[in-house]
C-alpha cells in the first residue's frame, strides 16, 4: 500500500513540481485557497480547525506544508496577514504533526539571511531582514524547537510553474521579451542559487525516503547573478544578439521593489553534501531543461 502525504499550499510554483514527483511513489491529498488544478481541494491553511480536520481525517504518513506569501512587497504591506498565513499556520502544522507522530515537511528560504556574507551554510545565523524573511524564520525556528520529526527544506531563487504559475524572476524576463522588449535592464549587484522546483521536490523525496529529517539548504549547483541568469536565458533561447542587456543596480528599482533584499543569498548544501544525498543538478542544465518544458510554445 502506498504512504499517504497531505500537502498544503500546494496550488503555487513549488507545488505542481511536488504534485507530478509524489503522485507516483504516494497516495495525495493536495490543497490551496486557489483550486486551479483538479487535484486540489479547498484548504485556507490560516484555519487551524478545518486544517487539523482535514489532515486527521486522511490520516497521512507525512505533513508538508507548502504555501506561503511569497511577493515581498505584498509581505511589507501586510504585515499581519503575512505573520498568520507564513508563521502562525505553520505552528498549526507543528501541532498536527506532533498530535499525529508524523514528520513535517517545512521550506524555508535563502532570504532570511542578511546577505554580509558570500556563502551560507546550515550553521550560519539567519539575520532577516524584511517582513517576508522574518515571517518565515520565525516559523523555521517554531519547527526546529517544537516539532518531533522534522524536515526543513530551503530554497534559493525558485525556478518553476512555467507561464501559469512562475511568480518570480524567470517568468518576469520571458514576460519581458513576449512583450516585445529589445533592452532588458537587470541588476547586478544581486548574488544567489537558483533552485528548480522539480529537483528540490525529487532531492525532499530522497531524504524522506531515506528518514534523514532535520535542516537543509537545497538549492542548484553553483551561484551566480540575476545578470548571467538573464544571458543564460537570452542564450538558450537564441536571442542573445538580437536583445540587449544593460546592467543596473538594485537602486534601479527601488521603487517598484522595496522589500530589503540580501546582496548575497548564496546557499551551499553542506549537509546535502556530507551525507552523499545532494542531487541538486547545476542550474544552467535545470533552466534549460525548465525553458524547454514549460515556455517551448509561449513566445
Ligand atoms: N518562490 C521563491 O522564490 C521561494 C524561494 C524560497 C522558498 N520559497 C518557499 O517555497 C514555498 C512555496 O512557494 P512557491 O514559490 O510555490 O509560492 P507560490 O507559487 O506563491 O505558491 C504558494 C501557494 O500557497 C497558497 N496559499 C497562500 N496562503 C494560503 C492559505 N492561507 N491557505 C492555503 N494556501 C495558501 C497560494 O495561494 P495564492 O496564490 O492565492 O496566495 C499559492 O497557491 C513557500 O513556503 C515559500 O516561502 C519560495
Amino acid at each position: 500500500m502506498k504512504k499517504k502525504i497531505f500537502l498544503s499550499g500546494t496550488g503555487g510554483m513549488l507545488g505542481e513540481a511536488f504534485y507530478e514527483v509524489f503522485k507516483k511513489n504516494y497516495e495525495l491529498k493536495c490543497t490551496d485557497i486557489d483550486v486551479n488544478e483538479d487535484w486540489l481541494e479547498y484548504l485556507d491553511f490560516c484555519d487551524s480547525d478545518k486544517y487539523k480536520l482535514l489532515v486527521e481525517k486522511f490520516s497521512p504518513n507525512y505533513l508538508f506544508h507548502i504555501g506561503a506569501f511569497t511577493d515581498l512587497e505584498f509581505c511589507e504591506k501586510n504585515e499581519t496577514e503575512t505573520f498568520k498565513t507564513n508563521t502562525d499556520s505553520v505552528k498549526t502544522a507543528v501541532k498536527i504533526s506532533n498530535k499525529l507522530n508524523i514528520p513535517l515537511l517545512y521550506i524555508s528560504t535563502a532570504g532570511i539571511f542578511d546577505g554580509l556574507k558570500e556563502f551560507y551554510d546550515e550553521e550560519d545565523l539567519p539575520k532577516p531582514m524584511g517582513v517576508y524573511a522574518i515571517s518565515k524564520y520565525e516559523a523555521e525556528k517554531f519547527v526546529m524547537q517544537n516539532c518531533k520529526k522534522f524536515l526543513i527544506c530551503r530554497a534559493g531563487w525558485m525556478m518553476g510553474g512555467g507561464p501559469k504559475k512562475d511568480k518570480k524572476f524567470v517568468q518576469k524576463i520571458l514576460k519581458q521579451i513576449k512583450e516585445g522588449k529589445k533592452e532588458l535592464f537587470i541588476v547586478d549587484d544581486k548574488f544567489g542559487t537558483p533552485t528548480y522546483t522539480y529537483d528540490f521536490a525529487k532531492n525532499t523525496e530522497a531524504l524522506i525516503d531515506t528518514k534523514n529529517y532535520g535542516l537543509y539548504n537545497m538549492a542548484c549547483q553553483g551561484n551566480t547573478s540575476r545578470y548571467e541568469v538573464t544571458e543564460e536565458i537570452l542564450k538558450i533561447l537564441n536571442l542573445n544578439n538580437s536583445i540587449k542587456l544593460t546592467k543596473v543596480n538594485s537602486d534601479y528599482f527601488s521603487k517598484t521593489f522595496f522589500a530589503k533584499r540580501p546582496n548575497s543569498e548564496n546557499l551551499l548544501n553542506k549537509k546535502l553534501n556530507d551525507k552523499g544525498l545532494n542531487l541538486m543538478r547545476p542550474w544552467r542544465e535545470t533552466l534549460k531543461e525548465y525553458l524547454d518544458n514549460s515556455y517551448s510554445s509561449y513566445l
